[in-house]
């Protein structure tokens, strides 16, 4: 008798992201040695396929992505723990042959465990729950359950708050994983390193020191055939109130006292709860919307559409550390090139004795924190300029991971997240309350933009940094954008 088999279930098996995320994730875990013994993984999805057909499906993706070729026997051997169930969300006869299916593949175990990936469109989430609950999919009657939800949860905080109620009717809140990929980089998760295991930089981490911060999450692809999806949700949805929001809180939170799940969230919801509230009125004010041109013409995009591609927020954090910082965020598609940094401007010296040489502008200290692609910390300087009087230039002091860990490949986020949730530690997924905390603070936004009456966003070109009002946004506070990685001027221009 084995002792104890862990099931993961996979909502939405036959989609994109599990093809190309999960079960390569979870491939790459099973070759590191780092699944639990028994682990199974069941594929639930409406395609009518068989095992077989669902693995040479999952394998196709997987080889997409490359290096298959040269682990095709350990693939055989993972391949031969994947199952596959044809089924309907909303047909409880399909979740009964469900859990039938779960009971065979564990037979002869001592105990079993199961995870839940909903891993399907955000409209199926209630009825997944809903399946789960009536069928008994969630009974922890011989181990422990767990799910996975993935974003966007909600639309706004109407619909966050309906959703957390109908999901806690029917698991607790120990046993919900909210996964934002964000939270599985390694570059988002050394902030906690680099910010709590260095004494240096703490003391300087408040408005004392720091002039504002900006968090850039700037992508090139346009919206390709996800027209139909992104249409209805636009950049505030799909990334601003999830993957920026948690930058922001990570950058911005006190030191928590120990890293559990609860002692870390909880620092990341008081952060969210001290962003200030915007009315309508005071959203518009502080925030660009833009729409790269061409976003019209592609597929699933609904004609005259005002969705924004682009998006540029001024925030501020009532509270002693932050008072009076600005944070600025922007976030595209279509633009100049795939970049996610943070960059943290610090105060220009009291007084400046050293005239700057001709030509040169004084620029102040930038912290840039690149989450990707060229993962690292880069910290920007003045230097004395040789044989030139006292001129001045500005220098970088650089870390990138591909040179300090030759040896070692950044992971996919999601092999991180999926080990955690079978670890059940929950510190990198997101609870009920920053959810609604993080819709709090957009909702008046999305309100301002979507509510009769508004302007339409600025057109930008696509492979531009965005609209001209986003440089706007900021030189009315006398700043402009800055790159904090992989660039030696101070503008983005
Ligand atoms: C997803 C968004 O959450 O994040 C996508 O839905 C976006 O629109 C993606 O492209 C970006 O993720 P990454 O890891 O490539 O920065």
């Amino acid at each position: 008798m084995t002792d104890a088999i862990t099931t993961i279930v996979i909502f939405g098996a036959t989609g994109d992201l599990a093809q190309r995320k999960l079960v390569p994730a979870l491939f790459n875990l099973r070759c590191k040695g780092r699944l639990p013994r028994g682990l199974r993984i069941v594929g639930y999805a409406r395609s009518s396929l068989t095992d077989d057909q669902f693995r040479k499906l999952m394998w196709n993706g997987a080889r997409e992505l490359g290096q298959l070729e040269t682990r095709a026997e350990e693939w055989e051997a993972f391949a031969r723990d994947l199952f596959y169930v044809c089924g309907d969300l909303t047909v409880p006869g399909d979740f009964m042959r469900l859990r039938q299916r779960l009971s065979e593949v564990s037979e002869g175990a001592e105990s079993s465990n199961v995870l839940i990936y909903l891993s399907v469109a955000p409209s199926l989430y209630e009825a997944a729950i809903k399946g789960i609950h009536a069928s008994g999919l969630a009974e922890e009657d011989t181990g422990w359950r767990r799910v996975i939800i993935e974003k966007p949860f909600g639309r706004d905080l109407v619909s966050a708050k309906a959703l957390n109620k109908v999901v806690h009717q029917v698991v607790e809140e120990r046993q919900v994983y909210r996964i934002d990929h964000y939270l599985g980089k390694e570059t988002v998760q050394n902030l906690l390193v680099f910010r709590f295991a260095n004494a240096i930089f703490e003391p300087l981490w408040n408005r004392n020191y720091i002039d504002n911060v900006q968090i850039t999450v700037a992508e090139k692809v346009s919206v390709g055939d996800r027209g139909s999806y992104y249409d209805g949700s636009g950049v505030i949805r799909d990334m601003v109130q999830n993957h920026l929001l948690q930058l922001l809180t990570m950058v911005a939170m006190e030191p928590p006292s120990a890293i559990d799940a609860e002692s870390l969230r909880n620092k990341k919801v008081e952060v969210l709860k001290a962003i200030r509230r915007w009315t309508p009125e005071e959203a518009a004010e502080n925030t660009v919307r833009g729409q790269y041109r061409g976003y019209l013409e592609e597929k699933g995009v609904g004609s005259g559409s005002t969705t924004a591609t682009y998006a540029a927020l001024r925030l501020y954090i009532d509270n002693w550390r932050w008072q009076g910082v600005p944070f600025y965020l922007r976030s595209g598609k279509a633009m100049t090139e795939k970049v996610s940094e943070i960059a943290i401007q610090f105060r220009c010296p009291p007084h400046m004795m050293f005239a700057p040489g001709p030509g040169v502008k004084l620029t102040p200290n930038v912290l840039g924190l690149c989450i990707q692609p060229d993962e690292g910390i880069h910290l920007r300087f003045e230097v004395k300029v040789p044989d030139q009087g006292m001129a001045m230039r500005s220098e970088n002091m650089e870390f990138h991971y591909g040179s300090a860990f030759r040896d070692q490949a950044i992971p996919e986020a999601y092999e991180r997240l999926l080990q955690d949730a079978l670890d059940g530690d929950a510190s990198l997924f997101i609870r009920s309350d920053h959810i609604e905390e993080a819709w709090r603070v957009v909702d008046p936004l999305l309100v301002a933009w979507e509510g009769g009456g508004s302007s339409p966003p600025h057109l930008y070109d696509p492979g531009s940094w965005g609209p001209d009002a986003a440089d706007d946004l900021l030189a009315r506070d006398g700043r402009s954008w800055i790159r904090g990685c992989g660039v030696h001027d101070d503008t983005d221009g």
